[in-house]
């Protein structure tokens, strides 16, 4: 069980967990045990990890400020990729609702409980999570970095959290399904951008299930991409490129729809998959053409009314994630911890719900949680982490996170998720009692 312990530890404990880190701060998993994930430190052995790092004269090569992250990860990207990263639609209003919905909730923190010994882990379809921290679907990630989706996924299976790949990954849905299984045994979820062909959709599923993927996100909110202002400016969509297509151009159905491969003709493949890629069409009475084609848990994304949430309930589904794509959709949106009481209230406990827009820190999950959400996903967050130093750059990024995670739960007087429910929160600068 993680968190076993939260005590501080002496200065020879902080030796002995640094010793086997190679890169500052990472314990990496040993080579004769690859499939078990590294059991994650708590708040203050990461921060004595960090702070023993410092004594002798050393310091994180992953910036630990988020800001100095990201500026980073600028510097290493090229204009026109961070942008796609970091924008969002139009004046880019939904991603600042996004982060002042969080701002307007306050942790009102308990003392003398005994938060000696800490378990943040949560159950999901089964299986038991470390923390209720999942790497969330981010497509194109070879924009980011060479190694992408494989280098993200072994991060995530080496700390034992669950990946989901998306449909416009950079590397194809087996390639990471392998690279990851040989790092650790780890939840590997896939998500899909439900297209025009119900054929080459049917593929995907098939291909996913037989990987080990083991549910399905179904993102809803981007049957056309947004108005992105940035790239527009630089007129700038990595797919237009061939990149992100991986998953089509290795697909056996969508290669028969061809006259050519793609590795002869890549334009003409770029145009089919621009043809099919998003179905605006689609209602709730397809929902049942999911059910067919997969047996794993289906998990709808995007939801942010309560009405909608209502009727993914109603269609059966296994989840819901209350997200509004990081603000990349559409602008002027609510902010998504604004709509996730609303989501939960409808659910009833019917359903896990679980949350992804605008989380960068320990406090934010903690409000997510507070206000329903059974986990959340990351975004942008880990792109900043893989952007600076592939795969050790997201494994730091989330060793950083669950620490500040652990942390804000044992300084708020909490040893579990479970205990968390609006009334550990306040709900705004009012003062007023959160609903
Ligand atoms: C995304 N997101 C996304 N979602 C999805 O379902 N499939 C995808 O392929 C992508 N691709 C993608 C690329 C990039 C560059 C970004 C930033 C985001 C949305 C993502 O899963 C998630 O909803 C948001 O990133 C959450 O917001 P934050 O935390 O990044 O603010």
């Amino acid at each position: 069980m993680y968190f076993a312990h939260g005590q501080v530890l002496s200065l020879a404990s902080a030796r002995r967990l640094l010793i086997p880190s190679s890169c500052p701060c990472i314990i990496a998993p040993r080579m004769s045990e690859p499939k078990k994930p590294q059991v994650l430190p708590t708040g203050p052995e990461r921060e004595l990890q960090i702070y023993a790092l410092g004594l002798g004269g050393g310091k994180p090569s992953v910036p630990v400020p988020l800001d100095l992250l990201e500026q980073k990860a600028k510097e290493t990207l090229s204009p026109c990729a961070y942008d796609y990263v970091a924008g969002g639609a139009g004046g880019e209003d939904t991603m600042r609702a996004n982060r002042e919905a969080f701002y307007r909730w306050r942790i009102v923190p308990r003392m003398l409980r005994d938060v000696a010994k800490r378990d943040l882990s949560v159950e999901l379809f089964g299986a038991r999570l470390p923390v209720p921290i999942l790497l969330g679907p981010i497509g194109v990630q070879e924009i980011v970095h060479d190694q992408a989706d494989v280098a993200s996924a072994r991060a995530a299976a080496s700390l034992g959290l669950p990946f989901v790949l998306s449909t416009m990954s950079s590397r194809t849905i087996e390639e990471v399904a392998q690279a990851a299984a040989k790092v650790a045994e780890s939840p590997r979820w896939f998500q899909l951008y439900w297209g025009k062909n119900p054929d080459v959709t049917a593929s995907m599923l098939q291909r996913a299930e037989r990987a080990g993927y083991s549910a399905l996100v179904v993102t809803l909110d981007t049957h056309s991409l947004g108005w992105r202002e940035r790239d527009l400016h630089h007129g700038y969509l990595p797919f237009m490129q061939g990149q992100g297509l991986t998953n089509y151009f290795s697909d056996p159905v969508f290669r028969g729809l061809l006259p050519q491969p793609p590795e002869q003709n890549p334009m003409a493949a770029i145009q089919l998959w621009g043809s099919l890629f998003s179905n605006p069409a689609l209602t709730w009475k397809d929902i049942g053409f999911l059910r067919q084609h997969t047996r794993v848990p289906i998990i709808l994304k995007g939801i942010l009314h309560a009405h909608d949430a209502a009727r993914a309930v109603d269609a059966g589904v296994d989840s819901l994630i209350v997200s509004n794509h990081g603000g990349r959709q559409v602008d002027g949106t609510i902010g998504a911890l604004d709509a996730l009481p609303g989501v939960v209230r409808e659910v009833h406990g019917r359903v896990p719900v679980l949350f992804d827009s605008g989380i960068r820190r320990g406090a934010d999950i903690f409000k997510a949680l507070a206000l329903g959400a059974r986990a959340v996903l990351l975004g942008r967050l880990y792109m900043w982490g893989l952007a600076v130093a592939g795969e050790e750059g997201v494994r730091d990024v989330l060793l950083n996170l669950v620490a500040d995670l652990d942390l804000t739960m044992a300084l708020s007087g909490y040893t579990c998720c479970r205990e968390l429910d609006a009334s550990v929160l306040c709900g705004n600068s009012y003062g007023e009692p959160a609903r």
